[in-house]
C-alpha cells in the first residue's frame, strides 16, 4: 500500500504526482503511455503494471486523464472496478455535471467512494496556498481525503454533496473567464483603431484585476444577501458609463455587439426601477 496513486501522468497528473512526493507521500502510478512514469518514478513513486493493481495500492487514488471518457476507458481494464471496492477515487480532469453524475454512480455500483474535482489552475500553479481546487460529493468522503487533497493546492473549495456541483462551478468561473476576455477583447479593438498600445492594454487590465476581483466578490455577496442597498457602485454610474462605451465604439465604426448586450441589460433594469440599487442588481433582469 502507498498513500496515494495517481492515474494519469500527462501535464497535469505528473504535476500532481510530484507535488504528493515533494510532501513526502508514497506515490503509485499509472499512465497509459508508461514511459511518461519516468520522472516521478526516478522520483520515487512506483509504476503499477495496469490500473486495477493502481487502483488497490492507495486508499485514495487521484485520476487526472484527457476526458471522462478517458477515464472510464481506464476504469474499464480488467479488474479495475473490484479493485475500487473500499477506494476512493478523486476525478481532477475537467468534465460537464453529467459526466460527474455518471462517474459517481459507477463508482458506487462498485462499493467505491467517490469525489468529483475541477482544477482552475495551470501546473506550474498547483501546490500554492492560494491554487483553487474545486471538489464536490459526499462530506464524508470529502473528510477523508482533504488533507492529502489540500497539498495540491491551499484554495481547496468544497461545495457539498452535490455530486455536480464542482463540475457547475467550473461552468460559473469559465462564464466569468469568457466574459471578461470579450471585453478584452472589445476594449483591444478601442485601443487598436486609436493606435494605443494594445500590449499596455493588457498590462492595465492585469494591474487593476486583483481589485475588480474583490469588486466582484463583493457584488456576489450583495447577490447572495438580496439586499440590494447600494454599499459600493450605485447602477446608474455604470449606466452612463456602458452608455459612452457604447456610442463612443459605434462613432468609431466597432463591432459594438458587447456594449450593445450590456446597455440593454442595463437599460432594462433602470426600466424595472433598479437604477438606485448597487450595480449587482442587474441580475434581477437576468432572472
Ligand atoms: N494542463 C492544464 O493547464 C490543466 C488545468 C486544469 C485542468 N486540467 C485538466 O486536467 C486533465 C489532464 O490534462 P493534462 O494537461 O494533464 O493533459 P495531457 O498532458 O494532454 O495528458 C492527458 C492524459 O490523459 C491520458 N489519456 C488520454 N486519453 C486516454 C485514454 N483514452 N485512455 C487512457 N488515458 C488517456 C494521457 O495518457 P497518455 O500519456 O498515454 O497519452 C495523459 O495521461 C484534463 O481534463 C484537463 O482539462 C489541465
Amino acid at each position: 500500500m502507498t498513500d496515494v496513486t495517481v492515474i494519469g501522468l500527462g501535464q497535469m497528473g505528473a504535476r500532481l504526482a510530484e507535488l504528493m512526493l515533494n510532501a513526502g507521500k508514497s506515490v503509485t502510478v499509472w499512465n497509459r503511455s508508461a514511459e511518461k512514469a519516468a520522472g516521478v518514478v526516478a522520483a520515487g513513486a512506483t509504476l503499477a503494471r495496469d490500473p486495477a493493481s493502481a487502483i488497490a495500492a492507495g486508499g485514495l487514488t487521484l485520476i487526472c486523464v484527457y476526458d471522462y471518457k478517458a477515464a472510464q476507458a481506464i476504469l474499464d481494464q480488467p479488474g479495475a472496478t473490484s479493485a475500487l471496492a473500499g477506494r476512493i477515487l478523486v476525478n481532477l480532469g475537467t468534465g460537464g455535471p453529467e459526466e460527474a453524475k455518471a462517474a459517481e454512480a459507477f463508482v458506487l455500483e462498485h462499493g467505491g467512494a467517490y469525489l468529483d474535482g475541477a482544477i482552475q489552475a495551470a501546473p506550474s500553479q498547483m501546490g500554492q496556498p492560494d491554487t483553487p481546487i474545486l471538489v464536490s460529493g459526499q462530506s464524508g468522503v470529502f473528510d477523508d481525503a482533504k488533507a492529502m487533497l489540500n497539498i495540491l493546492g491551499g484554495g481547496l473549495v468544497y461545495l457539498g454533496d452535490a455530486i455536480d456541483a464542482a463540475a457547475y462551478m467550473d461552468l460559473a468561473t469559465l462564464s466569468y473567464v469568457y466574459g471578461a476576455f470579450a471585453g478584452f477583447l472589445h476594449g483591444a479593438r478601442i485601443a487598436e483603431v486609436k493606435n494605443i498600445s494594445v500590449k499596455t492594454f493588457g498590462t492595465i487590465v492585469k494591474d487593476i484585476s486583483p481589485s475588480f476581483g474583490a469588486f466582484f466578490a463583493h457584488e456576489g455577496g450583495v447577490i447572495a444577501s438580496g439586499d440590494f442597498a447600494v454599499t459600493e457602485s450605485p447602477m446608474r454610474i455604470s449606466v452612463s458609463a456602458v452608455e459612452r462605451i457604447l456610442r463612443s465604439s459605434e462613432a468609431l465604426g466597432l463591432n459594438s455587439e458587447l456594449p450593445r448586450l450590456v446597455n440593454g441589460w442595463l437599460g432594462r433594469a433602470v426600466a424595472a426601477g433598479h437604477s438606485d440599487e448597487e450595480l449587482a442588481a442587474v441580475i434581477k433582469v437576468l432572472r
